[in-house]
Formats: structure tokens, C-alpha cells, sequence
């Protein structure tokens, strides 16, 4: 048992002894560090006002950007955090803020620290610096002042400004078990915070404790401490375990450790196929993308998140763990009703098992949000069709943000299931669509709007119309 983490601030050996587990980064920084560069713009995740980067060297690249308003402290032990204020040496400017200061990229300055940290990544991981690698870098971080373009033009000039000694120190190698026991002093509620290192020592925990939260990226769970208030009592933080984030490729597919974050998950799945490679390179930011994790957006159980869809359609399983036990199950059947998911207690997403498209079948993906960039779908449709002399011998649809789970488009697929490969038949099923799906309105599209949308993807599927993919290089720190 310990009750104190350790980790490097700008370059500094740091000790924190009983933390609140669920203390947020950008908090302590500001609050107990008075390091007040890092600032608070929407403590959600969207802004990138808080951006800071992270060292941690089991990780490629050992650099990254992250919001530090939606991480807890905790997860930050054993690693280097660099905020804006580590970036000047005696006085001399880093050449990205350097950069920033001569092509006039800020304005106000409330956005600049979190710029000049996603910029900093960057800069650190030798990242490319063409428009799409550096709007892909920047989707996270916002400016209503700018208009982005000076923002840009600093970016692209940043290499040209002389470089400065970094006297950072390199990221702890090891981490240690984390485990510590605190007392709220709000609430006088005892919180316990678990850094598992092996997924024996998970699985037992577990057991244990099943009414702890698993804490993964973060990157859901943070907003419910900053947006709801939440008051974790018991958190299980699966961030450190050894061999929790491999991707393995084996003869029943591609095996992806739930723990792996969409960063680490990227290129596996753009080669199995590229219309995967854009779906995690449209999900959120560059920083929600190097935390979170694949295995939190299944088992959230959101309707609208973006993995389900694609994963469902190319008939993906999850490896879900209890103990000592494993069992597989069809990820479709996994999502019950809103909220419910068919996952007992103690039990894990170990891993989700993803079979590799069938060369003779066409695959397309689309996902339809009002932004482009950084925003959550209002639907998201996935279509796996195998043709044999243009007769349709299997079919898979699913979709996100068309009903209370990620489901399947049973109706349709009834509807194209050993007909031809023709428009009248593809119309026919966009009729039977209708039946399968009952949409809501909200905030992101209407309920029409949302069952017009999925009809059209199916003929645009048919049309052959992929969304367009962007190189699987363009990710960075
Ligand atoms: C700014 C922003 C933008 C976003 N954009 C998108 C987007 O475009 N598309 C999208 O789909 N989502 C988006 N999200 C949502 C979120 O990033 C994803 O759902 C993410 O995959 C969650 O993973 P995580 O590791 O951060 O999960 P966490 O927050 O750590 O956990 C989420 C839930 O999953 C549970 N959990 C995690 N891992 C396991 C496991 N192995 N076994 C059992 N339970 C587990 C947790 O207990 C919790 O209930 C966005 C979030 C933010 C803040
Ligand atoms: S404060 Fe907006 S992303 Fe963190
Ligand atoms: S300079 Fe004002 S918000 Fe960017």
C-alpha cells in the first residue's frame, strides 16, 4: 500500500502524498502549483485551453498532448508533465512560442498555452507540417480570435527558429502498484484509488470491489467528476497495466487490449482497413485520442459512440473477463437496452477480437456529425456487403445514433440478403430501414433528419461512395 505518487513537473522531481484520486490535473496545477498558465475553458475535453504534455516512456512517442482538466492526478504517477511554463530557458523563448509571437497567432491569449502545448507535441515528435497533419494536431484547440491562419503559419514556421537546450528530465521507466486509501474531507467518504499492474491483479481487484469504477482513459469518467459533480468512491485505474494496450494480430483477427488508446490503436486498424484509420482519426482531438481507449467507448454503452457501428458490421467479439474466466461474446449482443450492456459484475472487457474483412466484400463507414472535426455523431452507419456474381451472400449493417444501443439494421439486411446488387433492391431496402429503426430528435439532428440520413448511406454504400480517408501518418504526439 502507498499513499504518495511521484512524477516529474518541468523537468522537477514532484511527491504528492494522499491525493484525492479525482483531483484533476489542471486543478492542482493551478490551485496547489499556482502554475496558471494551463487554463480552464470548458473543463470538458473540448476546448484544449488546459492542453499540457505528458512523458512517458513505455509509450511512442514518449510525448503527448492531454487535457489536464478532465485527468485525475493519480494518472499521472510515474510520468513527466510539461506545462507551458517549462518551455523558456533563461529567458529565451521556445521556438514555438517563438514562432507564435512573430506570425501574431494570438490575440486575447486565453487559448495560447493550450496551442503552444499541442504545438510542442508536435514539435517534440518531428510531426509533419502540412495542413492536414497540423489542423489534425490542432482539432482539439479552439481560438475565437485568431481565425486560425496566423496559428497556422506559425506552426508551419516553428522549425525555422533556433532551437533551445531542453533540460527535461526523461520519464520515470517503471511505474509501481499504486494503491491508495484517502479520506474525502468533504464528505468523509473513504475513496480508494487501485493502479493494477497485471490483469490477474485486475481481475482479482475486481472481484473485490465490483462496484468500482473502472477508470480507463478518462476521457467519459473525467466529465462526470467535472460536469456532474460525481462523488468515485472506488476507482480501478487499468492505465498501467502491463500488456493491457497490445494489439496482436492472430489467425481469428486482431486482437486489441481494451486499454489500448485510439493513438496506439490507429494504424493497426487503418491496415485492416482505412475506413477504421478515419473513424478514430475523426473521434475527438489529438488529445481525447491519446488517452482514451477503445475498450471505454464499447463499454460506456453510449449510442453514439463511434466504434460500435464499424466493429458490429465486421462482426467483432469482445473477450470479457471475471476472475479467472473468460468468455466471448458477438459485441452486437452485448449492448442490451440504453444503459444496460450484458456484462456481470466483476467482470472486464479484456479485449475486443476484430476479424479481418473479407477481401471480396466491400466495406464503408460514414459518420455524420455538424462538425467535421472533434465532435460527437449524430449517426454513424456501417455497411459489410459479400458479393458473389453481384448476389448479395451476406450482409451487415449497423448503426450508431438511430436507436437507444448500436444496432444492427436487421429489416434492411433482410431486405438485400441473396438479391442482386442493384438500386431497385438497394431501394427496397432503404424502405425496410424505416422499419427498423425508430430515431429521436435532439441536439444534433432531428428524428427525420436521422432516418433520411441512414436511407441515403445506404445508396451512397451502393453508389460506392466512401468517405474520404486521410494517410494513417497523420497522426501525432
Ligand atoms: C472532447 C471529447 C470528444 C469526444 N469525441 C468522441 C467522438 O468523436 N466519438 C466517440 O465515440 N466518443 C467521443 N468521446 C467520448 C470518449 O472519448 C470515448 O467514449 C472514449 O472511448 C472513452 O474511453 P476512455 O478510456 O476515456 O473511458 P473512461 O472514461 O475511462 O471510461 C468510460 C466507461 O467505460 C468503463 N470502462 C473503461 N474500460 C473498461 C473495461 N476495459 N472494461 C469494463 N469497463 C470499462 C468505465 O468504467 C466507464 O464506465 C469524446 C469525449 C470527449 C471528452
Ligand atoms: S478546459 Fe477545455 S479542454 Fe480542458
Ligand atoms: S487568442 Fe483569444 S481565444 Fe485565441
Amino acid at each position: 500500500m502507498r499513499d504518495t505518487i511521484s512524477f516529474t513537473l518541468n523537468g522537477k522531481p514532484v511527491e504528492v502524498r494522499n491525493p484525492d484520486p479525482t483531483l484533476t490535473l489542471l486543478n492542482w496545477l493551478r490551485r496547489e502549483c499556482v502554475l496558471t498558465g494551463t487554463k480552464e475553458g470548458c473543463a470538458e475535453g473540448d476546448c484544449g485551453a488546459c492542453t499540457i504534455v505528458v512523458g512517458d516512456s513505455s509509450r511512442a512517442p514518449h510525448w503527448y498532448a492531454i487535457n489536464a482538466c478532465i485527468a485525475f492526478l493519480p494518472m499521472l504517477d510515474g510520468k513527466a508533465i510539461i506545462t507551458v511554463e517549462g518551455l523558456a530557458r533563461n529567458g529565451a523563448l521556445h521556438p514555438v512560442q517563438k514562432a507564435l509571437v512573430e506570425h501574431h497567432g494570438s490575440q486575447c491569449g486565453f487559448c495560447t498555452p493550450g496551442f503552444v502545448m499541442s504545438l510542442y507535441a508536435h514539435y517534440r515528435n518531428n510531426g509533419a507540417l502540412d495542413d492536414a497533419t497540423l489542423n489534425d494536431t490542432l482539432a482539439g484547440n479552439l481560438c475565437r480570435c485568431t481565425g486560425y491562419a496566423p496559428i497556422i503559419r506559425a506552426a508551419k514556421a516553428m522549425r525555422d527558429y533556433p532551437t533551445i537546450e531542453e533540460t527535461l528530465l526523461a520519464p520515470r521507466q517503471e511505474r509501481k502498484m499504486l494503491a491508495l486509501c484517502m479520506t474525502d474531507p468533504l464528505t468523509n467518504t473513504i475513496k480508494r484509488y487501485f493502479a493494477p499492474q497485471n490483469l490477474d491483479e485486475m481481475a482479482t481487484l475486481y472481484l473485490q470491489y465490483p462496484d468500482a469504477i473502472i477508470l480507463a482513459g478518462g476521457t467519459d469518467i473525467g466529465l462526470w467528476v467535472t460536469k456532474k459533480n460525481a462523488v468515485l468512491e472506488t476507482l480501478i485505474d487499468i492505465g498501467q497495466l502491463n500488456g493491457f494496450k497490445e494489439i496482436i494480430q492472430r489467425q481469428d483477427g486482431l486482437h486489441i487490449s481494451a486499454g489500448a488508446s485510439y493513438h496506439e490503436v490507429h494504424e493497426a486498424l487503418f491496415d485492416l482497413h482505412p475506413a477504421l484509420g478515419e473513424i478514430v482519426r475523426r473521434l475527438g482531438s489529438t488529445q481525447i485520442r491519446n488517452t482514451g481507449t477503445i475498450g471505454g467507448n464499447i463499454a460506456n454503452g453510449s449510442p453514439i459512440g463511434d466504434m460500435p457501428p464499424p466493429l458490429i458490421a465486421l462482426g467483432s467479439e469482445l473477450l470479457l473477463r471475471k476472475g479467472d474466466a473468460t468468455r466471448r461474446l458477438a459485441l452486437e449482443d452485448f449492448f442490451i437496452e440504453y444503459g444496460k450492456q450484458d456484462r456481470q459484475k466483476g467482470e472486464f472487457i479484456e479485449a475486443v477480437i476484430v476479424p479481418k474483412p473479407d477481401p471480396a466484400a466491400r466495406f464503408a463507414l460514414y459518420k455524420i456529425s455538424k462538425r467535421f472535426d472533434q465532435d460527437i455523431s449524430a449517426l454513424c452507419g456501417a455497411f459489410y456487403a459479400r458479393l458473389d456474381n453481384n448476389q448479395i451472400t451476406n450482409i451487415r449493417i449497423a448503426f450508431g445514433g438511430m436507436a437507444a444501443i448500436p444496432a444492427r439494421a436487421k429489416a434492411a439486411e433482410a431486405a438485400l440478403l441473396g438479391k442482386d446488387w442493384n438500386e431497385a433492391n438497394i431501394r427496397a431496402a432503404m424502405k425496410a430501414l424505416g422499419d427498423d429503426f425508430t430515431p429521436m430528435s435532439d441536439m444534433r439532428a432531428s428524428a427525420d433528419y436521422r432516418q433520411q440520413a441512414a436511407q441515403n448511406l445506404l445508396l451512397k454504400f451502393y453508389l460506392g461512395q466512401d468517405a474520404p480517408y486521410l494517410a494513417k501518418e497523420v497522426q501525432h504526439g
